[in-house]
């Protein structure tokens, strides 16, 4: 049933994506934001989370268009169900032999893959072609030379490892402009995280370098000039293995420095050198979870850190929060179908361009699909 509402609201993502799709949709679906100033280990926390390298990552502005990532957790299929989907499927012999070095937890026969919206019904096994493609669209629309842009690009990773979760990587917080960025570039960014994590659906999770002063937090800042109370915004703390000797941030965690409802959760992600190395994300993740069971400040409370306790936190923030927010978001949908459908009304039929009769056929499909779904749904939640 939980992962059943996740997926819905997936579908409607999908669905909504015509017309603008991310943070022009005009309707607002709870997914998990992810800010932070540049290089604060954003992607980083994402990749752990999802337990595969996949993607592009390092110092300087890197992510440079939105990325809305769906995980799907979807348990491993019968054998005949499998060679159904093989013949589909674009694998190349390097795969599984790659898939041991970058594949994180993933063990043989185990089915993972991801699938872009702009490249539908391809299935892409190999996650370093998945994070080729990020770069390639991201250059496309931004030029190559280190500009940005507003239009997201939608990606979806299936796989038994992760928690069904939406989740969106944005650029980094940044001030000064390099290569082909505008000299505002500190006020566009700005004004995109804005766009995204106003939405009172969105739950930010905003991430903070453990060896950065959080008072100096840009992420912080812009989370808080749209969530004044810090009710929908959660703390990631990241290079907690960077600070300084005898330093810790258990202040932090226990609410003394900047409360949050949600509170913080410190994590360790692979340094460069560990990238360059190879380091496996499954090796990160087993040395994240001994550091924090051996450190006399953590010890204690080793399991309220890591990243398996931020994949769970977040899988139930967002649960939480979608069944808080289903009537409201049926209402709008049936709002919208009804906006739509006049629009085309009055159109007449012989100027129903062929993309409105497309968004029009997706939205009433979705509604009829889901509106049964939705009304269960409410239904039980009011019972
Ligand atoms: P983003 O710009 O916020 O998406 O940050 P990235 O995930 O690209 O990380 C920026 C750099 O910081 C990379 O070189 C990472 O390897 C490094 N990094 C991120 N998190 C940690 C961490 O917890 N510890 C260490 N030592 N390095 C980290
Ligand atoms: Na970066
Ligand atoms: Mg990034």
């Amino acid at each position: 049933m939980d992962e059943h509402l996740i997926s819905t609201i997936n579908k409607l993502q999908d669905a909504l994506a015509p017309l603008g799709g991310g943070s022009q949709s005009p309707i607002d679906l709870p997914q998990i934001t992810v800010v932070g100033s540049q290089s604060s280990g954003k992607s980083s926390v994402l990749e752990n989370i999802v337990g595969r390298d996949f993607l592009p990552r390092g110092t300087g502005i890197v992510t440079r268009r939105p990325l809305v990532l769906q995980l799907i957790n979807r348990r491993q299929k019968k054998n005949n169900d499998v060679s159904k989907d093989l013949s589909n499927m674009k694998i190349s012999s390097e795969d599984e032999s790659k898939r041991a070095d970058t594949g994180g937890q993933s063990e043989d026969n185990v089915e993972e893959w991801g699938e872009f919206l702009h490249l539908p019904g391809q299935k892409i096994f190999n996650f370093d072609e998945i994070r080729q493609e990020i770069v390639r669209e991201t250059d496309k629309v931004t030029g190559g030379n280190l500009g940005i842009s507003s239009v997201p690009i939608n990606l979806r990773i299936y796989s038994p490892y992760v928690l069904t979760l939406t989740l969106v990587d944005l650029p980094g917080l940044t001030k000064v402009p390099v290569g082909d960025q505008p000299p505002d570039i500190e006020k566009r960014i700005k004004d995109m995280l804005l766009k995204y994590i106003s939405k009172p659906n969105a739950i930010i999770l905003s991430v903070n370098a453990a060896n950065t002063d959080l008072a100096n937090s840009d992420g912080l800042k812009l989370a808080r000039e749209v969530d004044p109370e810090g009710t929908r915004t959660i703390g990631v703390l990241t290079k907690v293995d960077l600070m300084d000797q005898g330093t810790d941030v258990v202040d932090i965690l226990a609410g003394r420095i900047i409360p949050l409802r949600y509170g913080y959760i410190p994590v360790i992600n692979r340094g460069q050198k560990d990238i360059e190395k190879k380091k496996t994300i499954r090796d990160a993740l087993s040395d994240e979870k001994a550091y924090f069971e051996n450190h006399p400040s953590y010890g204690s409370k080793a399991h309220y850190c890591g990243t398996p306790y931020l994949a769970k936190k977040l899988n139930s923030i967002l649960l939480h929060h979608i069944r808080q927010t289903l009537p409201d978001i049926k209402a709008k949908i049936e709002a919208t179908l009804k906006k739509y459908q006049t629009e085309l009304y009055n159109l007449g039929p012989e100027t129903m361009d062929s993309s409105s009769s497309v968004v029009l056929s997706t939205i009433t499909d979705f509604t009829n699909e889901y509106a049964g779904i939705l009304n269960g749904e409410a239904k039980e939640l009011s019972s």
